[in-house]
Parts: structure tokens; C-alpha cells; sequence
């Protein structure tokens, strides 16, 4: 066994302004020869097999708790002491999946898939009348909100606050943090607020939503406490609204450059969870994620000593000749391998709202690719910055026809 400190390894150089496409191809290059290499923060495990199998290890615990820490914050409510789903581990984790599980079930992401189409046909109604324009402003930011409004029973009314609410919490990816910690710090108070009340209002009269499901989820007589609820809406705020919106862009961004592939998908709306499995495979939202050894952990016959930074970088793995073939071809045909894409993560942590967004962006992209058949850039797109999780356009110029 060596130490990972006395391995010559590849090394992933971190340079201001480095595009996503320049650091995945220079992760991918390495992933060609090595497992592992050395990055700025730690190490990084590259190939499928070792991803899965940091992300399925239990002693690597999730470093979501750690982005505050890392960067010098010492807020005290920005810092307390609350168990979140994102970076739990061991029991407290395994009771909170169990209990919350059910509600995030394919089943419950079914029922709002004709909310979904309306929303989409809505958003899209003033871009396809005009002919193109900016597809994030116009389609992709504001489609997560109302779906996860609904989801949740906030009504209509309420949509703005909730976005407003929604964006200052989604702070927290900013490069900056500390100068936004204190608009974090009163949103997460505002929401909380919000959701005590949806909470004792749906306590009094239950509803077919999320949180009436969270408030009857019951376990051998063990429940969500008020506290964990609130925790949980915060999550799929944090968790399911920019994902889905930066997903759907770069789903976007690459029709637009594969003309193809979107008139196969509009031909065959059957198509379309394998175009979602395919875009994510090539383009995920969420290319990497971090963990920490929460003791020394022999892999690979390398030892990482406790304290160790992991980053799994799932856009390398997804890019695995040996799990896909031809990986750098964009093929929504592309037969399913029984090896899922690693968009959504693996392990303990694996996406809870997968079915919500597979759901979402399938709903997407059939309505989409109907009402918008010649989708086409009209000018460069500009992407978000490399450095924070989430990864998408922020400006996406599209011409599309007219009068659909
Ligand atoms: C395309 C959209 C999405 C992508 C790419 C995505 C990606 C991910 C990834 C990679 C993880 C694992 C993170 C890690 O291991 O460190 C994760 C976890 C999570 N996601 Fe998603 N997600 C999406 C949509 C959603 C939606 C719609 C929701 C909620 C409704 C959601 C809620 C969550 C939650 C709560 C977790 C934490 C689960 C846990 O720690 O047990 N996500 N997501």
C-alpha cells in the first residue's frame, strides 16, 4: 500500500478563466491513463469504476457541510448546527432517506407531469411567437419554480416570493460567499417561515402535495419533526431548482448544435428519457462533487489519510470508453448499457429528486421539440463560471419558427 503523498501522479492545474470544456478535456485526457490524479483542493478519482467507488464508500462522507468551513465563514446562524440530507452520514442519513424516500417515488413525479407540459407550454408561448430570443430567461430560469411550488402546495400567488427566496438561498454556490452570507442567513429565515405555515396548515387540512406526504411519512412509529421538515424544503431548493434549470440549458445548447438529434426527438416523443439519459451523460449539470475521508481509507491499494479532499468527477466517468462506447459521439438512440450515467451521483447521496427532474426535463423536451423544430443559435452562448457546482448558460440566444 503507498501513501497517496508518495504517488508521482498527473495533476489537474486550476487556471483562472479555464472554461468547463478546457477542465473536463484535460480530465478526460488523464482518465485515459490514470485513476486518480492531484488537483488543487486534494485528489480526484477520473474512471467509472473508481468513482463508484468513492461515491459508494461509506467513509467518504459528503464535504457539502464543509463549503462554509473551507472558505473561512464564521456566521454563527449561518454555521448552526442543522442536520441537512445533503451532508449527513451514517444513521441520521439512512433515517431521514427512509422516511422521506417514498415521497420523492417515480409515482409522485408522475402525478405532476401535466402541470409540467403546461408550464413549459406557457414559457414558451412569447418565444415562439416572436421567433427566439434568450431560451435561460425566457424558458429555463423560471421552469423549476412553479413545478417545485406545486410540488410542494405553495399556491400560485406565491410563485415570485418563492423565487425570490429561492435565488438568495442558491447563494450559497456563490464564488463569493461571505459577502452573501447575510442575505442567505434572512431568506432561510423568511422560507422557514413560510414553510412552518404550509406545515401547520397542511397538518390541519392534508392535500395531495410533498408536504403532506412528509408529514404522514412514518416509520415504526418514528416521523419528520417540524425542524427536519423545514430542513427537507430548504433541500429541494437547494437541490431541484438550479440543477434542473442549468440542465435544461445545456440540454438546449446542445440540440441547438446537433439539429439531428432534435428532429429525431420531435419525430419520436417515445424518445425522450433516453435524450435525457443522453444529455446528461454528455453534458451534466453537476460534473463533480466532493468527500472527505472520514478516517484512513486504503483504495486501490493507495492510503488516503483522514481529512483527505476527494472530488469524483462524474463528467470523466461519463465519458468512459469502457462503460460507453464512441463517448464522444451525442446519440439520443444510444442503447441503454445497464450502467446509468453518474449525473445524478451514486451511493448514499444519489439524487433523491431524480425522478422529479428525469420527469421534468422529459416533459421538457417534448413540448419543446414540437413547438420549437427549428431551434438553432443565433449567437454565442455565455456559460456560467467553472469554479461553483452547478454548471450551465446564462445567456442562450435561439431562433426558433414562429406562430407554434
Ligand atoms: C437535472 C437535475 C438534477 C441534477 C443534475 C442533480 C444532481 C444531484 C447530484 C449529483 C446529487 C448527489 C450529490 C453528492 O453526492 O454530493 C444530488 C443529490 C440531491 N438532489 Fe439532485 N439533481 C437534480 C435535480 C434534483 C431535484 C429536482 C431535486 C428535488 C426535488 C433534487 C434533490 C436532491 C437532494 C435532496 C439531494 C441530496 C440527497 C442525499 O444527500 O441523500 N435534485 N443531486
Amino acid at each position: 500500500m503507498t501513501h497517496a503523498e508518495n504517488l508521482t501522479l498527473p495533476t489537474v492545474p486550476f487556471r483562472a478563466g479555464q472554461s468547463r470544456q478546457e477542465r473536463q478535456a484535460l480530465l478526460r485526457g488523464i482518465a485515459s491513463e490514470h485513476w486518480l490524479a492531484k488537483t488543487e483542493i486534494g485528489y480526484s478519482v477520473l474512471t467509472y469504476e473508481s468513482v463508484i467507488g468513492v461515491l459508494r464508500d461509506k467513509r467518504w462522507h459528503s464535504a457539502a457541510g464543509l463549503a462554509a468551513q473551507i472558505q473561512g465563514i464564521t456566521d454563527k446562524e449561518f454555521n448552526r448546527e442543522r442536520v441537512s440530507i445533503l451532508s449527513a452520514e451514517g444513521e441520521v442519513h439512512v433515517r431521514l432517506r427512509r422516511l422521506v424516500a417514498p415521497a420523492f417515488s417515480p409515482r409522485s413525479s408522475d402525478r405532476l407531469r401535466p402541470f409540467m407540459r403546461q408550464v413549459v407550454n406557457e414559457l414558451v408561448d412569447p418565444i415562439a411567437a416572436s421567433g427566439g430570443g434568450d431560451a435561460v430567461e425566457a424558458i429555463c430560469e423560471p421552469y423549476p419554480i412553479p413545478i417545485i411550488c406545486e410540488l410542494l402546495g405553495a399556491p400560485k400567488e406565491d410563485w415570485q416570493l418563492f423565487s425570490r427566496l429561492a435565488t438568495d438561498v442558491l447563494r450559497i454556490f456563490s464564488e463569493d460567499l461571505a459577502s452573501q452570507v447575510p442575505i442567505i442567513v434572512a431568506a432561510r429565515k423568511e422560507l422557514n417561515a413560510y414553510t412552518r405555515e404550509l406545515i401547520a396548515n397542511r397538518r390541519d387540512t392534508p392535500t395531495d402535495d410533498l408536504i403532506t406526504d412528509l408529514i404522514s411519512a412514518e416509520e415504526e412509529g418514528d416521523k419528520l419533526t417540524t425542524d427536519e421538515l423545514e430542513m427537507m424544503v430548504e433541500a429541494v431548493i437547494v437541490g431541484g431548482t438550479d440543477t434542473t434549470r442549468n440542465q435544461l440549458g445545456l440540454a438546449l445548447a446542445l440540440f441547438a448544435e446537433h439539429p439531428d438529434q432534435w428532429e429525431l426527438l420531435r419525430n419520436d416523443p417515445s424518445l425522450a428519457p433516453r435524450a435525457v439519459e443522453e444529455v446528461m451523460r454528455y453534458h451534466g449539470a453537476v460534473g463533480g462533487t466532493v468527500r472527505f475521508a472520514s478516517e484512513d481509507i486504503e483504495y486501490n491499494g493507495v492510503l488516503f489519510p483522514k481529512g483527505t479532499l476527494m472530488s469524483a468527477s462524474m463528467s470523466s466517468a461519463n465519458f468512459d470508453s469502457g462503460i460507453f462506447p464512441e463517448p464522444e459521439t451525442f446519440d439520443i438512440t444510444r442503447e441503454p448499457v445497464g450502467q446509468p450515467h453518474m449525473s445524478f451521483g451514486s451511493g448514499i447521496h444519489y439524487c433523491l429528486g431524480a425522478s422529479l427532474a428525469r420527469a421534468e426535463l422529459q416533459e421538457a423536451f417534448i413540448v419543446l421539440s414540437q413547438r420549437m423544430p427549428q431551434l438553432a443559435l443565433t449567437g454565442t452562448p455565455t456559460y456560467k463560471p467553472t469554479g461553483v457546482g452547478i454548471f450551465g448558460p446564462s445567456y442562450l440566444p435561439i431562433s426558433c419558427e414562429p406562430g407554434h
